[in-house]
């Protein structure tokens, strides 16, 4: 049935994005309830382990699609290995004004500048713990715009304490363009503190709950390869899992032509798949063998995603792939790493 989505596509096309998108989690939620997914694709098991979590494929959901864990179990359904909700910050907050995400068509690209949008840190806890979704599920986790850069590391150990006892592995999320100074946490001076500080509140909470959660970082590919290597040492020394390569780009390179170049925000999707690869290879250069790499940035393919695994990525993220490629992405994807 996956010429089901081509036709969708072409009617959620017709309405702006940010409607496309809510009526397509409430869509796919109607879908879940019927017991009927599998019209989009379905899981293909490829178990595969890292960071001492079973997955049940490599196949992941990015951040920002799910930001408040509202729809774990019905995007769950659709074959993901895991799902990362969030970025997730400790109290609700509103986002940037509308309209705030475009699609680039032609270009196989989305602009966002969203803004962390979500409901706070505790209903995505209500939400996790109601979550029967049997895959792994990440979290990860930002700071209020409203928190100045300064303080911005209380934001994150509150939401690192808020979410421990539900999440399987959690991501810092020091990357995206879209709150301003976020990217600075990223650099040498600010980034050794603030892994030090996590890293020792982690250790708090894993002798308290008796449980280990792995911490990840995601990285931004608009880093300089100093940058990249400056960066990846302080997280080697940092005790952190694994990198999240990458988020989205500044960069407007190969979507000069479209109407919606200009606007501000993150570019995702076809025209990040390059850099996002690039970046992937200088961070596994320089950073420890055992740690863990997902990779995300312009996987909208089978080829795409199996690329990546060769450059050296554990597992995969897709977000803007989902919506030019639609949903049966997920198993081709995840059966085609399995086959090589
Ligand atoms: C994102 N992304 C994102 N990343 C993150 O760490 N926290 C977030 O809240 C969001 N929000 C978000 C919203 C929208 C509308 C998009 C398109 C993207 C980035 C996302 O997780 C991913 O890293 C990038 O989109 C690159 O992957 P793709 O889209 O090229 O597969």
């Amino acid at each position: 049935m996956s010429s089901l989505y081509p036709v969708l596509k072409r009617l959620l096309f017709k309405l702006d994005p940010e409607t496309t998108h809510d009526l397509s989690m409430l869509l796919l939620k109607t879908v879940h309830r019927a017991g009927m997914t599998r019209l989009f694709g379905g899981a293909w098991r490829a178990p595969y382990r890292a960071m001492g979590i079973d997955f049940e494929n490599r196949v992941g959901l990015a951040a920002g699609f799910d930001k408040n864990g509202d729809f774990i179990d019905s995007l769950g359904s659709l074959g993901f290995g895991f799902i990362e909700v969030g970025t997730v910050t400790p109290r609700p907050q509103p986002g940037n004004d509308k309209p705030r995400l475009f699609r680039l068509p032609r270009q196989r690209a989305v602009i966002n500048r969203m803004g962390f949008n979500n409901k706070g840190v505790d209903h995505l806890v209500s939400q996790l713990q109601k979550a029967r979704f049997k895959g792994v599920v990440g979290v990860n986790i930002g700071k209020n715009l409203a928190t100045s850069i300064e303080n911005a590391h209380e934001d994150y150990l509150h939401c690192l304490r808020r979410v421990y006892a539900s999440a399987d592995y959690v991501t810092v999320n020091v990357s995206s363009p879209n709150t301003p100074g976020l990217r600075s946490l990223q650099r040498k001076e600010h980034l050794a503190f603030f892994l030090d500080l996590i890293g020792e509140e982690r250790g708090r909470l894993a002798q308290r709950h008796g449980k280990f959660v792995p911490v990840l970082v995601k990285v931004s590919p608009d880093e300089s390869e100093s940058q990249l290597a400056d960066f990846a040492r302080v997280f080697n020394d940092s005790g952190m899992d694994g990198l999240i390569a990458v988020n989205t780009t500044l960069c407007r390179k190969g979507v000069e032509d479209s109407v919606h170049a200009a606007e501000a925000g993150g570019l995702s999707g076809a025209p990040l798949k390059k850099r996002a690869e690039k970046v992937l290879r200088i961070l596994k250069s320089y950073i420890n063998k055992d740690a863990t790499v997902i990779a995300s940035g312009g996987i909208l393919s089978t080829d795409d995603a199996l690329a990546r695994v060769r450059a050296g990525a554990d597992l995969v993220q897709v977000y803007t792939g989902l919506i030019y490629a639609g949903p049966g992405l997920v198993k081709d994807i995840s059966r085609r790493l399995e086959t090589g």
